[in-house]
């Protein structure tokens, strides 16, 4: 007889998405007199740039003639676009990072959460609280962590890191080693990101001790303070302890779209084995590839129209963070990240738990955010607003939060 993965019924029942979408529609069911303001869950609402559009439309004109048809695409992706990974995102800022160390997929969520799949068991996880929740459920299905304590809101076995005002929501070294550690920066949901000389130290230590570091930089196009790492391979000894996910998702509006990649340096070891064979392995047999339109339409990011017009959208989704950010912060209210990052991290007045500060903002302001507690513990007391909304929106959901007299 049939027997089901019991780990998956560790898993908490509703997915905070959907529990959000049940109390916006049955708001929206009583009050169909208003108008609604989502600036809650992190997808993009500009349509695609043209530069990606005329490389889908000739993409497409290709598959239409048999001379130019293509069908599977190469394991690893089409060297075209990895060729303009490694020398834009890598080469251009000294990352010794070669094309053949990229794995082409349909998004970083997937990598993500497939990574897990090529290390035992038994390796020990750290995260951060908060955390983008894939790292944690992915680890749970896979049986990497204990049962789930709704009091604590936590797993057994899963080592947390908290992200707090204290320590401007990057973590600290925690108390006992991990194998694996999940880094993601700039931060999903907290819009923090990591000076080079803290991110540096993450790398010695997981050299020190033999760790993984699993970097999640989906958000890197959003950083515009020089100082700031765009990647963890700007670091000495990263390409020994590091895997990086990449997204186009937030990069050039690819949500839709689906493309994204994952580094794996062929100079990363684990106890004398190399991980690249295993991912390329892992690939291989349960992935086949992102559409050729879609790696074309990827390749056009990197042209000068293509990056100059993705620039452009990126600077109007961090125009609307700044009204975002400025806008709360001169109504009195305490705001985090929204500077290289598209998420603004605010903290909930008069002690107000997450989803009770969610209520009065849906209530009074008709606008949705997403309660911090979704990502974990250390979220209880802020709600996350994102940056992605159009900006006749955004400015005026500034304008009700401002008179909505929460505070
Ligand atoms: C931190 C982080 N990583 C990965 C992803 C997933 O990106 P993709 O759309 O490429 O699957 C997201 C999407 O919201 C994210 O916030």
């Amino acid at each position: 007889m049939a027997n089901i993965n019991q780990d998956y019924l560790k898993l908490p029942g509703s997915y905070l998405f959907s529990a959000i979408g049940k109390r916006v529609r049955a708001y929206e069911e009583a009050h169909p007199e208003k108008r609604v303001i989502r600036l809650g869950i992190g997808d993009v609402t500009q349509p695609l740039v043209p530069a990606v559009i005329d490389a889908l439309h000739r993409a497409v004109e290709e598959m239409g003639e048999a001379q130019t048809f293509r069908g599977y695409a190469p394991d690893l992706g089409y060297a075209f676009l990895r060729k303009a990974i490694a020398e834009n995102d890598y080469v251009k800022r000294g990352c010794d990072i070669s094309e053949d160390e990229i794995f082409i997929s349909d998004g970083a969520k997937c990598d993500c959460g497939n990574i897990q799949e090529i290390f035992g068991k038994d390796n020990r996880v750290a995260v951060c609280d908060p955390v983008y929740p894939v790292y944690v459920d992915s680890n749970v299905m896979a049986g990497r962590t204990g049962k789930y304590d709704e009091k604590t809101g936590r797993y057994e076995g899963v080592i947390y890191m908290p992200c707090t005002q204290e320590n401007g929501f990057v973590p600290d070294i925690p108390g006992e080693v991990p194998d694996l550690i999940y880094l993601c920066f700039p931060n999903n949901p907290t819009g923090a990101v990591i000076s080079k000389q803290k991110l540096q130290k993450w790398v010695d230590y997981a050299n020190d001790y033999g760790c993984v570091i699993l970097y999640d930089a989906a958000y890197e196009a959003y950083i515009s303070d020089p100082d700031i790492p765009h990647s963890i391979y700007e670091c000495r000894g990263a390409r020994r302890c590091a895997i990086e996910f990449r997204s186009f998702s937030k990069t050039a509006g690819f949500t839709g779209l689906r493309l994204g990649f994952t580094v794996v340096p062929r100079s990363l070891e684990v106890q004398g084995v190399p991980l690249w064979p295993l991912w390329a392995r892992r690939h291989g047999t349960k992935y086949n590839g992102a559409p050729y339109i879609v790696q074309r339409a990827g390749e056009a990011v990197y042209s000068e129209e293509g990056r100059q017009q993705v620039r452009e959208q990126i600077a109007y989704y961090m125009e609307n963070a700044g009204y975002i950010y400025d806008g709360l912060k001169a109504a009195g209210y305490h705001v985090y990240g929204g500077v290289n990052a598209p998420y603004i991290w605010l903290k909930t007045p008069r002690g107000m738990t997450s989803w009770e500060f969610f209520e009065h903002l849906l209530s009074r302001a008709n606008v949705v955010g997403t309660p911090g507690a979704g990502f974990g513990p250390s979220g209880e007391a802020y709600l996350r607003l994102t940056a992605f909304g159009r900006r006749e929106d955004t400015i005026e959901a500034v304008e009700r939060i401002k008179d909505a007299g929460i505070l």
